[in-house]
């Protein structure tokens, strides 16, 4: 949550911080700003040279910029900006960040909590520092200047190795904070450098020709240099124009080889689609096969580059994960069970961390996570490697903070998700656990090689429908959502392997059209939700061909009985479907096994297409943020 970027160069600060936190709003967008240190033309006017300049605005960036437009600041090669998802205090402009000191000459962005804010802030307050917002974050600029100040009543002495008096002061200052976050800091006074510091939040070094960056995320950076540095927990860096260095939390130097990214900005543009989620629910089809490719071999062996012998001696799998990739999740366990026979749990991560089941030998505990920085599933995986057990990640953004805490890490091939809701990321996570699932069955033998060959010719028909489906239905969905612009409630239903499908349709709708929805096991309604029910009351069923059809059937009955208008996700022409649904959304007749892959997609349109109508910020719904980074 929150998005920071940094640049310290030759091109316009300004420019480089706010094309960064564009694309980084994804991260959090109730207030956004900007501080940096104007080249002033005429210094001799002025009593100082350098000063600080800060710019903030409640709301959207938009808001900033048109602020930006009306400043009239001198230029600035140097500078750092925030994409705000409020923790401590309200989004209003004073607890937008950059924060101050007291003076006003030292500027600091956070993406994270400090959670020892309260006891800092009034011992800060004691020594005469004054508070202005109700951030955790403004602890940070004043105990930096209240450091600074120290440092140069001592003579400015620092250590030999520390490269900067405010390098030293940040130093300081991080080992009094508590929690998990990642900062940027500038001032005024050293106005050649940018410190930053990562703690249990992604901080990313860009590398240029006489100019670097930071940023929480690739995307901020990719339009000016694809030479990265990651940063790991605990280290802080230092940057000028020329040059970029590392340290630990003790002051020692490291050594770090920067990374090359693999791929380019328009992978984040929004490429003729009217929302990104509207792009990204199109790009399932592609990003399907391309985990075929890559993980599945033309004589069909699947090989989803894990150690050798990761697998073998696994008993039993347990998930975490939070939001759409839980029910990725409860989805990987009916596979892995189903398929594979091994014993799997699913919990929230963040349940697991306060009450994680008791520790098993050879148990395997795969965190799912599309951001890859979850808090909770970072923290819950954490736990399960302090306890012994083998972790796996499963993610699209590999080189996040799930990468380096997992014993082993299997990418997606999603690619990089912007649309808050996420979609394409999800039906990536189902592809990984089919083949999680046929690895598993293969490794200990309750797979036979013919009914895997048999899954995975399956597979491969799947992206082919998933292409009919967009291309069939979404004119269809979209006439048809008209009619629920101004519902207040929804349900939807699915049993067995589908069941986790009518969770996520229900949370696709919520999040993003702010309709109340609720999923429910079909079979489950009879015992209490069903009294919800009337004509005002849509219900949304999902009901494939396989064991439990028939059933499904029958409970959409019931609704029906109940005056709701039945939305069937179901096959086009059987009768018995007809007869029940009010209006259909047609699923082409595959093994019930593969039919979450494809009953997701027109819940996502469905979703998306009601938000749309109902005029809402469809990438963007309020209160959210695409990386959860706060416990
Ligand atoms: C829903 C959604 C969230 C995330 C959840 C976990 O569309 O995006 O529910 O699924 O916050 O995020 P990741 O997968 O990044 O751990």
């Amino acid at each position: 949550m929150c998005g920071i970027v940094g640049y310290i160069g030759h091109r316009s600060a300004n420019e480089v911080l706010i094309s960064g936190l564009r694309k980084l709003e994804y991260r959090g967008y109730d207030s956004a700003g900007v501080a940096t240190i104007p080249l002033l033309d005429h210094p001799a006017d002025r009593p100082i040279d350098r000063y600080l300049h800060r710019v903030r605005a409640k709301g959207k960036l938009i808001q900033l910029e048109e602020k930006l437009k009306a400043d009239t600041a001198p230029q600035a090669s140097i500078g750092i900006g925030h994409t705000r998802w409020a923790t401590h205090g309200k989004p209003e402009e004073h607890n937008a960040h950059p924060h101050t000191n007291t003076m006003g000459n030292l500027a600091v962005v956070q993406n994270g909590i400090v959670e020892n804010y309260h006891i800092l802030r009034s011992e800060l307050k004691q020594l005469g520092h004054i508070f202005v917002s109700e951030t955790d974050t403004e602890v940070i600029p004043h105990m930096i200047a209240e450091f600074l100040t120290q440092l140069e009543k001592q003579g400015n002495m620092i250590p030999d190795k520390s490269p900067s008096v405010l390098f030293e002061a940040v130093r300081l200052t991080i080992a009094k904070l508590q929690g998990a976050y990642a900062i940027a800091v500038i001032h005024a006074d050293y106005p050649d450098e940018i410190v930053v510091v990562r703690q249990q939040a992604p901080l990313v070094i860009g590398i240029g020709k006489d100019e670097n960056f930071c940023a929480s995320d690739t995307p901020a950076l990719v339009a000016y240099t694809r030479t990265v540095i990651s940063l790991e927990n605990g280290e802080i860096a230092r940057l000028t124009r020329e040059s970029v260095q590392v340290y630990n939390s003790k002051g020692d130097r490291l050594r770090r080889a920067p990374q090359t990214l693999n791929w380019n900005p328009t992978m984040v543009e929004k490429q003729g689609f009217k929302h990104y989620m509207l792009k990204e629910i199109y790009e399932q089809p592609g990003v399907f096969r391309t985990g075929l490719a890559i993980y599945v071999s033309e004589t069909n062996k699947v090989d989803l580059g894990l150690p050798t012998g990761f697998i073998e001696p696994i008993e039993r799998v347990e998930i975490i994960a939070c939001g759409t990739s839980w029910h990725a999740s409860l989805v990987g366990k009916y596979l892995l069970e189903q398929l594979a026979g091994v014993p799997t749990s699913v919990q929230y991560a963040s349940e697991y961390r306060y009450s994680p089941p008791p520790s098993l030998k050879n148990t395997l505990v795969i965190g799912v996570t599309q951001s890859g920085e979850t808090a909770d599933t970072l923290a819950a995986l954490e736990l399960a490697k302090s306890r012994g057990d083998r972790c796996l990640g499963i993610t699209n953004r590999v080189e996040s903070s799930i990468g380096r805490i997992s014993d082993a890490v299997i990418d997606t091939q999603a690619g990089i998700e912007i649309g808050v809701a996420a979609t394409k990321t999800f039906v990536a996570q189902l592809l990984m656990f089919y083949l999680l699932a046929l690895e598993f069955g293969a490794a200990k033998g309750t797979l036979t090689e013919a009914r895997s060959q048999e899954l995975i010719e399956g597979l491969r028909q799947l992206p082919a429908y998933m292409e009919r489906i967009l291309e069939g239905q979404e004119r269809y969905i979209e006439d048809l959502s008209r009619q629920f612009t101004h519902t207040k409630d929804f349900i939807f239903l699915g049993r067995g392997i589908n069941f986790p499908i009518a969770l996520e349709g229900a949370l696709k709708l919520k999040e993003i059209s702010y309709i109340h929805a609720e999923g429910y096991p079909a079979g489950e309604m009879k015992h209490g939700p069903i009294a919800l029910l009337d004509e005002d009351v849509p219900v949304v069923a999902i009901a494939t061909p396989g064991s439990v059809y028939e059933k499904v059937l029958s409970n959409s009955q019931e609704a029906k009985a109940r005056d709701a208008k039945l939305i069937g996700v179901a096959p086009l022409d059987d009768p018995a479907a007809h007869e029940v649904f009010d209006y259909i959304l047609p699923i082409p007749v595959v093994d019930e096994i593969f039919s979450p892959i494809l009953t997701v997609i027109p819940l996502q349109l469905l979703s998306y297409h009601v938000a749309a109508h109902r005029g809402l910020d469809v990438d963007q719904p309020r209160n959210l943020a695409k990386s959860v980074t706060v416990e």
